[in-house]
């Protein structure tokens, strides 16, 4: 197989509107009710206080919160994008923390799975990136999920991706990354897969 850091899954179907208006109002949860309505696999609380160093000058990351989708939701999703997921969300990664702006998400690897399946919702912004990063004297494909990097000076950019809106892209979530020049609140439907990426759907069925 070969490895990547992003693919684009455009022969994937767009979200039918009833389930992007249910994702809206998940992604609306007030601010004060985001905690207790997470999933298990929100808020790390091993990432939610780290603080990023970026040519000398520090910054505190951004926060990604999800939120899970019902279960007719996430049974389309196994019948149109990938036939079998550890979780279907909604995730918001929140462009404030405690008032303070927040622009960038730290480069990480997924604790919980190895590929995501996105579907933007809100891009966070025109010039919103998804960036893909390799640590020195480390593999780019990594085996240590939920690991974080915040000296930027051990990183090396070696991709990024401007996700469009309303476009199923497949991202290797064991590659480090981060995203950044976060203005609002970005939001996305979140397919996350565990081991390999052959359940993703590799061919539309007819739809009317
Ligand atoms: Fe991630």
């Amino acid at each position: 197989m070969n490895r990547y850091t992003h693919k684009i899954l455009d022969h994937l179907p767009s979200v039918p509107e009833h389930f992007l208006h249910e994702a809206q109002i998940l992604a609306q949860t007030q601010p004060e009710d985001r905690q207790k309505n997470t999933t298990l696999n929100s808020y790390n609380p091993t990432f939610k206080t780290r603080v990023l160093t970026i040519n000398g000058q520090q910054t505190p990351t951004a926060r990604a919160k999800r939120f899970i989708v019902s279960k007719d939701f996430q049974e389309w999703i196994q019948n149109n994008i990938a036939a079998d997921f550890v979780e279907a969300s909604v995730s918001i990664t929140e462009s404030q923390r405690d008032g303070v702006a927040t622009a960038i998400h730290g480069a990480h690897t997924d604790w919980s799975r190895t590929f995501v399946l996105m579907y933007v919702m809100d891009t966070g912004g025109a010039q919103c990136e998804t960036v893909f990063y390799q640590e020195h004297d480390q593999p780019i494909w990594r085996t240590d999920l939920g690991c974080f990097v915040t000296d930027y000076s051990r990183l090396t950019e070696i991709d990024s991706v401007t996700i469009p809106l309303a476009t199923w892209y497949s991202i290797d979530s064991t590659v480090l990354h981060g995203v950044r020049n976060i203005e609002r609140d970005r939001v996305a439907i979140h397919v996350g897969l565990q081991g390999s990426d052959q359940s993703i759907i590799k061919s539309t069925v007819s739809h009317v």
